[in-house]
């Protein structure tokens, strides 16, 4: 959406008089919202169809064990990525610089949410440039929104010396928001324009609502390194702009987009070995994170529930304590699997059942299944 588009959909319910003031608000009102919202209550990430098969003889020692991953060709130290969330407004710069002093600590790779907000508000620049102040030898990633161009993207890494960049495309939050986006021609051409002339990979993005193997297959052409899958089961952003506007979200709505699992599995099969795949949405515990890595993903992101930690008494340490909890049962999962590292466990054989099944079926993904199921 253009400056002009927004300011035209302002409505008597925005009292401030700019578009820039508007934006400022709204990034305030997503970190609102998050916290009051909490996860998707009507739907999961269907990582509960996946069952990771035990080794009672793994045959194997603790100190063995590695959580380093690859992503676009970038070492990470651990599969977890603080995925986008915040920029854009004084509340921001806190967020942002106790997540990447929490990355820091525990050696994750970290996104911050949409750069255009700085990019034509230069106040604000200062509420991303803290996390690369914070953790100088990060790896992080920039944000841009569907149909930006070369420049807006160029700007978003050189503004946190970025090492990756995710364009997201959120269609049905615009469409749910009242000032938001109605227009979605030409995303794809401007992807393919970002990924041609930006010396960084570039990631494209769901925000909760699952990228479908075909839009994968259309993403690799246009020249992405990875795919984050974002899908349903966590923060749901369609139930946020509804809150931002006072609505109550029917039923159907709150279901709306592809289970998180699925969506890694019907892209992982899709597009391997042509493009990484992050898996995100809901992605909440250990094994959450193992099953996702197990399925096929290079890496794994989280968002709201790390917000929603931030918000305790002692938040920063409630955030270390849940990290913490999270890499031993990484890597207690890899040995009871009796693998040393991602790629043995990827090459254990797993269950996948109930739904999940069933959709992989009914998506003529069964080579997929037979393959990860009995084993390759
Ligand atoms: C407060 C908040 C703000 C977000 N802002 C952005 C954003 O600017 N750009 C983006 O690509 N995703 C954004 N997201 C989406 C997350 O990166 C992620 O895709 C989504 O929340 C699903 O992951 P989760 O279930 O772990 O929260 C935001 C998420 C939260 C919680």
């Amino acid at each position: 959406m253009n400056a002009n588009d927004r300011g035209r959909l302002q409505t008597a319910e925005a009292p401030f008089d700019n578009d820039k003031l508007l934006r400022r608000r709204r990034k305030v009102e997503h970190l609102q919202a998050v916290r009051a919202l909490g996860d998707n209550p009507l739907s999961t990430t269907w990582l509960e169809w996946v069952t990771l098969i035990p080794n009672c003889v793994p045959e194997m020692s603790w100190s063995e064990v590695s959580l380093e991953t690859e992503l676009c060709g970038i070492r990470l130290q651990s599969p977890v990525i603080i995925n986008a969330m915040t920029g854009g407004a004084e509340q921001a710069y806190d967020v942002n610089r106790r997540l990447a002093l929490a990355a820091k600590r525990h050696g994750l790779a970290m996104a911050v949410g949409s750069e255009t907000a700085a990019l034509r508000d230069p106040d604000v620049r200062r509420t991303y440039e803290v996390v690369r102040e914070t953790y100088p030898e990060g790896v992080l990633i920039g944000n841009v929104g569907m149909g930006s161009g070369p420049a807006a993207a160029r700007f978003a890494v050189d503004l946190i010396n970025a090492q990756l960049l995710q364009i997201h495309f959120n269609a049905a939050q615009e469409l749910f928001m009242a000032e938001g986006d109605r227009d979605f021609r030409g995303a794809l051409d401007a992807l393919r324009a970002v990924a041609d002339s930006v010396d960084v990979p570039v990631i494209a993005k769901e925000v909760g609502q699952g990228v479908a193997a075909m839009e994968a297959e259309r993403f690799v052409e246009a020249g992405v390194g990875a795919i984050d899958v974002g899908g349903r089961g966590g923060t749901n952003f369609v139930a946020i702009e509804a809150w931002r506007r006072g609505l109550s979200l029917a039923e159907d709505w709150q279901q709306w987009g592809i289970s998180t699992a699925a969506a890694v599995c019907e892209v992982v099969d899709a597009v391997a070995g042509r493009a990484d795949v992050v898996a995100s949405g809901g992605i909440r515990t250990g094994h959450d994170v193992a099953k996702a890595m197990a399925l096929g993903a290079s890496a794994v992101g989280i968002a709201g529930s790390l917000l929603r930690l931030l918000d305790h008494p002692d938040g920063d340490s409630a955030l270390d304590s849940y990290l913490e909890e999270l890499h031993w049962t990484l890597r207690a999962l890899l040995v009871l699997t009796g693998s040393r590292n991602w790629e043995e466990l990827r090459s254990r054989p797993l269950v996948i059942s109930g739904p999940l099944r069933d959709w992989l079926t009914a998506r003529g993904r069964t080579d997929f299944l037979t393959r990860r199921t009995v084993g390759s």
